[in-house]
């Protein structure tokens, strides 16, 4: 297995759809092993193919116990009710904002043995899923920010591509263990 290069804001593939997946290959497999590989040495909870620069529908993640792949996922359900958390992002370093996502979500896709899953989830997992789902669609966190926070975010992105911060990973605010997603 081989830790795979994530790609961060500025880099254009991050604004890009993920195609479907017509068919899952030995490559595809490989794919995943060395994306779940990657996020646990990031350390993260969640990476979608397009962080690593493949424009393909998968992602990995990784919450407590439950590590899986989804290929082709869709949202088929998501909660009206709603949750503001702290979120960052492996391809956003630096940078955290609360978020407010749905509690609970019903994804659908393949595993990467190509068998048709479907799996309710809640709490962080539920937010694993939706923030991977929008990196497919080309949809960074700091889209949901209300404009405020969003110019907020932008400047801190802005001031470390031109050296003036260094991301710094740790600590987490409030003594929160920081997930990256
Ligand atoms: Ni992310």
């Amino acid at each position: 297995m081989a830790e795979l290069q994530i790609r961060t804001f500025g880099d254009p593939i991050l604004r890009q759809r993920a195609r479907e997946v017509e068919e899952i290959t030995d490559l595809h497999k490989s794919l995943i092993a060395n994306m779940t590989e990657t996020m646990h040495l990031a350390p993260g909870v969640g990476l979608a193919a397009t962080q690593i620069g493949v424009l393909e529908r998968i992602f990995v993640y990784s919450v407590d116990e439950t590590v899986g792949a989804l290929i082709n996922p869709e949202l088929v359900y998501r909660s009206t009710e709603t949750d503001t958390d702290i979120e960052g992002c492996l391809s956003l370093p630096g940078i955290q904002f609360p978020v407010e996502r749905s509690v609970e979500v019903t994804m659908r896709g393949l595993d990467e043995n190509g068998d048709r899953v479907e799996i309710e989830a809640t709490d962080l997992l539920a937010v694993v899923f939706q923030h991977e789902l929008d990196h497919l669609d080309g949809v960074l966190f700091i889209d949901h920010l209300p404009d405020d926070m969003r110019k907020e975010a932008l400047r801190a992105l802005r001031d470390q591509a031109l050296g003036l911060t260094v991301p710094a990973r740790d600590p987490a605010p409030e003594g929160r263990p920081e997930e990256m997603l």
